[in-house]
């Protein structure tokens, strides 16, 4: 038994391997290819986010991994188990695209359902239910039914009816969608919080700014297909290819000459108030020092240009559209 518990708790929380969903639709059964030979496998208290444009398959492959759907192909597991397996089902708090309440409930009600449902013993269940409530900024509303609840209040709620459970996995499609600045600012915070307790989480978005400081990894999809997947940090390859450099210039002349000596290769980010911003290749470094020093340019800062998830998801958007390599996914390591 506990050895069985120990092998549970070593094996990846969630691990994927070659999951494929096809969909029929219309009068002739037209194939839809909506997820296509996804692996991956995500390990405690790390963080995945799961990107692509609309229509990727993100959707498809959380429905497929939580059992709402029936993949065409692939094996899902949980904390090592089936993921049909109940007891790997009561670790995974969900929270889907679109939450749906009954309207005419309010939230201290949903979320004392949903703990019942799930078992929270009575001594527990009122308290983490106000907590989860002042914590989601829902505490003033908590009397109110959800009738007159706005997008960016029910999805609070939902957020809350994940972690009634307190769970080990939390999977969230889109967390952030109709969310205000500040609840956008809100909600990474508590899921920073979260990955501090330990949590794993897999999350969605196609608003790649807004989880790029949270992800340890990520999946970028795109027709279904994962482009590209890894560590965020190998994937944005720091410090690499491009540098931005800021001059202080005497006059126009000296920007203009020292552009006209430089030609190609390099982008003018910024111009004027005798600074200009340069961004080029590292490899051209020295050259630029030397050619500012002839020509009473001062180079005032110096740094390399990181890709940000946006460029990188442009870039292997554009790679797959041009016949380039497509990535494999994170595999699970063997067994
Ligand atoms: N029930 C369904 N029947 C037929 N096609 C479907 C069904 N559900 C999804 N699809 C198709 O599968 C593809 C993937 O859809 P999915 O909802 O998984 O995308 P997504 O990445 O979640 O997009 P979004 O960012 O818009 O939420 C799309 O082409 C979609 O039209
Ligand atoms: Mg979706």
């Amino acid at each position: 038994m506990i050895e069985v518990a120990r092998r549970e708790e070593q094996a990846p929380v969630i691990e994927v391997r070659d999951l494929a969903k096809t969909f029929r639709v219309g009068l002739l059964g037209r194939q839809v290819e909506a997820v296509r030979d996804i692996s991956l496998a995500l390990h405690r208290g790390r963080v995945l986010g799961y990107l692509g444009p609309n229509g990727a398959g993100k959707t498809t492959s959380i429905k497929c991994m939580l059992g709402l759907i029936q993949p065409s192909r692939g094996e899902i597991r949980f904390f090592g188990r089936s993921h049909r397996d109940p007891l790997a089902r009561a670790r995974i708090g969900y929270l889907p695209e679109h939450p749906y309440f009954y309207d005419y409930l309010k939230p201290t009600e949903v979320l004392d359902y949903a703990a019942r449902l799930y078992g929270v013993p009575a001594a527990i269940r009122k308290r983490r239910i106000g907590e989860l409530l002042e914590r989601l900024g829902l505490s003033h509303a908590m009397d109110r039914t959800l009738r007159g609840f706005s997008k960016g209040m029910l999805q609070r709620v939902g957020i809350a009816q994940s972690l009634v459970s307190d769970p080990d996995l939390l999977i969230y499609d889109e967390p952030l969608s109709g969310l205000d600045p500040i609840g956008r600012k809100e909600l990474r915070d508590l899921l920073a919080e979260l990955r501090r307790a330990g949590k794993t989480l897999f999350i969605t978005s196609h608003v790649l700014g807004d989880i790029e400081t949270l992800c340890d990894e990520v999946v970028i999809l795109r027709q279904g297909q994962a482009v590209a997947a890894g560590r965020l940090d190998d994937l944005l390859r720091r410090d690499l290819l491009e540098s931005a450099a800021t001059l202080r210039v005497s006059d126009a002349g000296s920007a203009d000459a020292l552009l006209a000596r430089f030609g190609d290769g390099v982008t003018v980010q910024q111009r004027g108030e005798g600074l200009l911003v340069l961004r080029l290749p590292s490899e051209r470094l020295l050259e630029l020092t030397q050619a500012a020093a002839s020509l009473n340019a001062e180079l005032v800062e110096l740094h390399p240009v990181r890709d940000t998830l946006e460029e990188l998801f442009v870039r292997k958007a554009l790679a797959l559209e041009t016949g380039g390599p497509a990535t494999a996914g994170v595999r699970p390591e063997a067994t």
